[in-house]
């Protein structure tokens, strides 16, 4: 969907693998890998401080290359050099609403509960408030499972109720109408999860955790994340240098990471016609064989209607284990808060679209952080 170039990686030094990509149309990449390096890879390439003080760097940018070898050289540009920075400038947080969400999902013992947080009503209305939730499904019955999704009727509860693992849209009110609204999400463990747990119970292996920024090019990222820059920096996760995007717009790229292969050789060689809906199902995706291997997989990503796998409709069933676009597309039809920024929803609701996503990555490898699991959320 979104374009620009260019990905790192890194390796440090837990069992996990996390790899920051930057799939989409372009990004930043990041694997965080145990033991497999050791050597300190010469990426100190500058300083930063996290203040955003360019950086003295002489105004003729090529300290070196990122990228040298007799096939391509890539210079290596100083983030900062002022022909850049002419276009930069930092665009401050925004909060998707003033107040403390009202409504919030506990989980205990692999049970989720919806919750209203009782002493934030007054905040809200100082009228009587009610809610309601409803539980979103997947269409799978209808022409296009993948983008529409089932509402199911309002119930109405007061401080609590028990849901499932399907998402849930609140709904309050109060005398005048509307005065808030979301959808939450509570990853659980499903019985059929709970039958591949039981029979891959092999040795552990590494679980694999792949966080993928849209349209982040490596010096943007230097430029706009200054603080994960010199976490990944700091703990000597190995770049990718000079792995830049394959294709224009998000699709290519990720079918790229996703099969290791060009989406036109995948067309020649019969493999698979993503274009065909149904056919992507098909398509060799990486998190089939991990799932063979008694992987649990998961899968997210914004921007429901514009993502990489909208192509032909989508998928025809979900291809992880958790497949997050269902909720992804609740968040979609809220109404209250909506904004866009740049062209993209910012809010959804009062949450922001990206941190979403985040929490649903944090949920996701927190609930399975005892088995092998591989998670792609961008
Ligand atoms: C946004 O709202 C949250 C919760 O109300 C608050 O903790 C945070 O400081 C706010 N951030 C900004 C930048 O206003
Ligand atoms: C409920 O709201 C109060 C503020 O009135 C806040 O201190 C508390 O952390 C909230 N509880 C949860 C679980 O969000
Ligand atoms: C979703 O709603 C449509 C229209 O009411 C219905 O035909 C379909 O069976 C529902 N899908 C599921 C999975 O329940
Ligand atoms: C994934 O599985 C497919 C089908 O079994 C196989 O052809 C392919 O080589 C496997 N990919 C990797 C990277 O092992």
């Amino acid at each position: 969907m979104i374009e620009h170039p260019i990905k790192d990686q890194g390796h440090s030094k837990t069992k996990k693998l996390f790899i920051l990509i930057a799939l989409i149309g372009a990004t930043v990449t990041i694997v965080n890998y145990h033991n497999l390096y050791q050597k300190k890879l010469d990426v100190k390439r500058f300083q930063y401080s996290a203040s955003r003080n360019i950086p003295p760097f002489p105004a003729k940018y090529h300290r070196g290359f990122l990228v040298s070898s007799s096939k391509c050289k890539i210079i290596d540009l100083d983030p900062f050099n002022d022909e850049a920075m002419q276009f930069h400038s930092a665009k401050r947080y925004q909060n998707c609403t003033k107040r403390q969400l009202l409504t919030y999902v506990t989980k205990e013992d692999n049970v989720a509960t919806l919750h209203i947080n009782t002493s934030l009503q007054s905040a809200y209305s100082l009228k009587n408030i009610r809610c309601c939730y409803s539980n979103i499904i997947r269409d799978s019955d209808g022409e296009y499972p993948d983008t529409t999704i089932n509402i199911s009727m309002c119930q109405e509860f007061t401080n609590s109720v028990l849901i499932s693992q399907d998402p849930v849209m609140v709904n309050c009110i109060d005398d005048d109408g509307l005065i808030y609204e979301n959808v939450h999400i509570a990853v659980t463990m499903t019985k059929s999860i709970e039958d591949k747990i039981t029979k891959s119970k092999k040795r552990r292996p590494i679980s694999l955790l792949m966080i993928g920024i849209d349209s982040v090019s490596r010096l943007n990222f230097i430029r706009t994340m200054p603080h994960t820059y010199n976490y990944v920096e700091t703990n000597h996760w190995i770049p990718l240098l000079g792995f830049n995007k394959k294709g224009d717009n998000t699709f290519p790229n990720m079918m790229a990471i996703l099969t290791g292969l060009d989406v036109s050789l995948l067309m020649e060689d019969k493999i698979c016609n993503p274009y065909i809906f149904g056919e992507l199902d098909t398509c060799p995706m990486i998190w089939k064989n991990y799932s063979k291997l008694g992987y649990i997989t998961a899968y997210a990503e914004d921007e429901p209607y514009r993502v990489a796998f909208n192509y032909a409709k989508g998928f025809k069933t979900p291809p992880t284990d958790y497949y997050f676009k269902p909720y992804v597309l609740a968040t979609q039809k809220l109404s209250k808060g909506y904004t866009y920024i740049d062209g993209l929803s910012y809010c959804t609701g009062p949450e922001t679209a990206g941190e979403r996503i985040m929490n649903l990555a944090n949920d996701f490898s927190a609930t399975f952080k005892s088995y092998p699991y591989l998670g792609l959320f961008g």
